[in-house]
């Protein structure tokens, strides 16, 4: 991360609405606490903690963004559906942040342009669900909502709704960000060790005989920097920014701080919050709470999302037009891209706005397996980035980047992949998800090479080359 000039962020926001006038607009998706007192007591709390992101880092990244928004560079955005407190080990961090390098790299020498990595990281504790309720066996109990809200565990007592838990989203976003920033400038991310990572991959799975050229080629740029005398050091520390979504208002609320330079709100949570596809109601709470912010923020969007929307939601997010400011996040489905995308890049091209189109092909593909687990087909998620990318070439505009759920464990949640060529039977191996399926290392290392051949065969028009090369934009 960019350190960025440490600007104290204090006290309450005068300049967005409280959070009793959210909550007058009927916020959907939020959680139904017993004890109000409680949760004010803990939001007054968390009003009181340290920014865990300073101002500086989030215009760092919303100045990224205008450059993915202008074709100058691309997105990686990815992580956990949902982060729990007890999966969220070193171990496990270190294998996501692993995973998100090695796939950064791998993508940055495909787009030739920097690619701006984010994770779904360090936040993302809060889910919105279809449905209120679960039944098992006849037992109806109120649904997980994500760590943030309640348990996972199938028992009345695990699912109550306890303001506490926001309190521990806090110090475990607190925790896991410390760690990465310790892991990206303290060497882990050194270019030669991620590239190591990516060969390994290549040799030691049934996908070498497709990518071994990629990598060698990728082997061969790496050579010739050092061969030219680019800074060993720089080769060392990465930019990498945390995000989540905006989900829970009185968290969102109470981590939002004005900036003592420029007197402007920040959401000091994460570097980029996003809005998701449920709550991206034009005059509803969640844009109301996200569209003060100075941070760079997304807005989910899916295939009933008529241009009218989009419009709308780019008109109450992001009113100044602001380079960086606003992000679109299309999860369509790999059947449905292709038609439902471009009215929605016409509408907003239209209106003269440049906002970075990222594509999410997991939500868009969710679909339950013969045995009953919830999945994804990889091939469905390459489809989809496909379709993505087709509909950008044929309109001349910039396919900004994609936007994962991934770990770096070998899990078995979604299906597919050549390296692992998972199967529906064995999806039970090690299913491990608190909430969507993801894709595992191998899974998530096959995309990155996939997307890169796609990037590399020319059809993709490049708008604006880059201008300046900078070895830490790997
Ligand atoms: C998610 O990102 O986990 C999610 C719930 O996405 P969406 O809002 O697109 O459904
Ligand atoms: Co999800």
């Amino acid at each position: 991360m960019a350190p960025g000039p440490p600007r104290i962020l204090t006290g309450v926001s005068t300049q967005i609405p409280t959070l009793e006038q959210l909550q007058a607009l009927g916020p959907v998706q939020q959680p139904t606490y017993a004890d109000t007192e409680l949760l004010q007591q803990v939001t007054a709390q968390l009003r009181t903690r340290p920014p865990l992101v300073f101002a500086g880092e989030c215009d760092d990244l919303r100045a990224k963004i205008a450059d993915v928004a202008a074709g100058r560079a691309f997105i990686l955005q990815g992580g956990d559906c949902a982060e729990t407190f007890d999966t969220g080990t070193a171990f496990d961090i270190r294998g996501k942040l692993r995973v998100l390098l090695s796939m950064a790299v791998v993508l940055t020498y495909a787009a030739q342009v920097p690619v701006v990595k984010i994770g779904r990281l360090a936040g993302q504790y809060a889910k919105p669900r279809s449905k209120n309720t679960e039944i098992r066996g006849g037992v109806e109990l109120p649904a997980y909502r994500g760590d943030a809200v309640n348990g996972f565990d199938f028992t009345p007592q695990a699912r109550v709704h306890d303001p506490h838990r926001l309190m521990e989203v806090y110090n475990h976003s607190a925790a896991t960000l410390n760690l990465i920033r310790a892991f990206v400038t303290g060497g882990f991310a050194d270019l030669r060790a991620v590239h190591s990572w990516n060969q390994d991959f290549v040799r030691n799975t049934g996908a070498e005989a497709r990518y071994e050229a990629l990598a060698d080629e990728i082997e061969r740029a790496l050579a010739f920097m050092v061969a030219c005398g680019v800074d060993k050091e720089a080769f060392r520390t990465v930019d990498f920014y945390s995000s989540h979504e905006a989900l829970l208002l009185p968290y969102e609320h109470a981590l939002t701080r004005i900036d003592s330079r420029t007197e402007t709100p920040y959401n000091v949570s994460a570097h980029m919050v996003w809005i998701g596809e449920r709550t991206r109601q034009t005059s509803g709470a969640h844009v109301g709470c996200v569209r003060q912010l100075r941070n760079p923020s997304g807005a989910k969007v899916g295939p009933s999302t008529t241009a009218t929307d989009v419009v709308a939601l780019a008109e109450a997010l992001d009113p100044e037009q602001e380079p960086g400011r606003l992000t679109i996040i299309s999860r369509m489905g790999a059947g449905k891209v292709r038609d439902a995308l471009p009215p929605l890049v016409r509408a907003l091209r239209a209106t003269g706005r440049t906002v970075a189109w990222v594509c999410d092909p997991m939500h868009g593909n969710t679909f339950e397996a013969s045995n009953g687990y919830k999945t994804r087909a990889f091939s469905q998620v390459v489809d989809e980035v496909n379709g993505f990318f087709d509909v950008h070439e044929e309109l001349g505009t910039w396919p900004g980047g994609v936007h994962m759920e991934l770990t770096g464990d070998d899990v078995t949640e979604c299906v597919g992949g050549i390296a692992d060529a998972l199967a529906e039977a064995d999806l039970s191996n090690r299913y491990e998800t608190a909430c969507d399926p993801r894709l595992n290392r191998n899974q998530s290392l096959e995309l990155a090479f996939q997307i890169a051949e796609r990037l590399t065969d020319g059809r993709i028009k490049r708008i604006n080359p880059v201008q300046e090369f900078r070895a830490e934009d790997f």
